[in-house]
């Protein structure tokens, strides 16, 4: 069986300085499991002090990722972070195509596949975040928008280690979950077209967010083909973090 994977999405919160203080207090409570990954997506300002404080405790399989990257290799991109300095600095996982990514700054399937291309040349993992909108759902069309985004956001890629992050979009920081059937469905279909694209299940990891926290953690972890959990608002505070690892 897979490991599972608990990620935590900070979004435009924590600093630098907060973080520390997060990281002192988490790693008091943290106790590594054999079979479990934490990982902590900060923003870019926090990456650097996130991995110091990682490294300087060395915290056994916790891992620091970024929540973006640039599609382009290198060069004039104004404001853009390429995957080389993501690596340089020692992030080890990066989300891609995040709901919030693909409607507010208009991040599409291919920019999500370049993304994915330049990541894997050098070894760091892309948690691949797939969803449909309310109005998708409601119009019957939720499989096809998560095979169609599966398709081509790892079009052309051998197979290799990736993180598939199934996040409704309308239950993201809503307070909203899918049923834990829905999520059984999706991650069925899932896994079918990841083992029909040549992914052997050791290969990719699927995970649930939209809304996770301690009280909702037990039913949506009855999904089957679940792997882990992807986490916004509940991973702000290293208490509720820790509680839903733990549980
Ligand atoms: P949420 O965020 O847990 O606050 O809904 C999840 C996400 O956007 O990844």
């Amino acid at each position: 069986m897979n490991n599972r994977i608990y990620i935590a999405n900070w979004k435009m919160n924590i600093t630098s300085k907060e973080a520390k203080s997060f990281f002192e207090k988490f790693l008091v409570l943290y106790k590594s499991s054999a079979n479990k990954e934490v990982v902590f997506c900060p923003s870019f300002t926090t990456l650097v002090s996130s991995v110091q404080s990682k490294l300087l405790n060395n915290s056994d399989k916790i891992y620091i990722g970024s929540q973006n990257v640039s599609n382009k290799k290198l060069g004039a991109h104004t404001g853009e972070i390429s995957v080389g300095m993501l690596k340089e600095i020692g992030v080890e996982y990066c989300i891609v195509g995040h709901s919030e990514r693909r409607s507010v700054y208009f991040e599409s399937n291919e920019m999500v596949n370049n993304k994915i291309k330049l990541l894997i040349e050098d070894k760091i993992t892309p948690i691949l975040c797939v969803g449909e909108t309310l109005e998708e759902r409601e119009d019957g069309k939720s499989d096809q928008i998560v095979l169609e985004q599966l398709s081509s956001c790892l079009k052309d890629i051998c197979p290799f280690k990736v993180v598939i992050a199934y996040e409704p979009i309308w239950a993201i920081g809503t307070g909203k979950n899918a049923i834990v059937e829905d999520i059984s469905h999706m991650n069925t279909i899932i896994k079918n077209h990841m083992n029909k694209l040549g992914y052997i299940d050791k290969q990719f990891y699927i995970l649930y967010g939209g809304s996770v926290n301690i009280n909702n953690l037990s039913i949506i972890d009855k999904a089957s083909f679940l792997n882990g959990f992807l986490i916004g608002g509940a991973s702000l505070e290293p208490e509720s973090f820790w509680g839903i690892i733990k549980k």
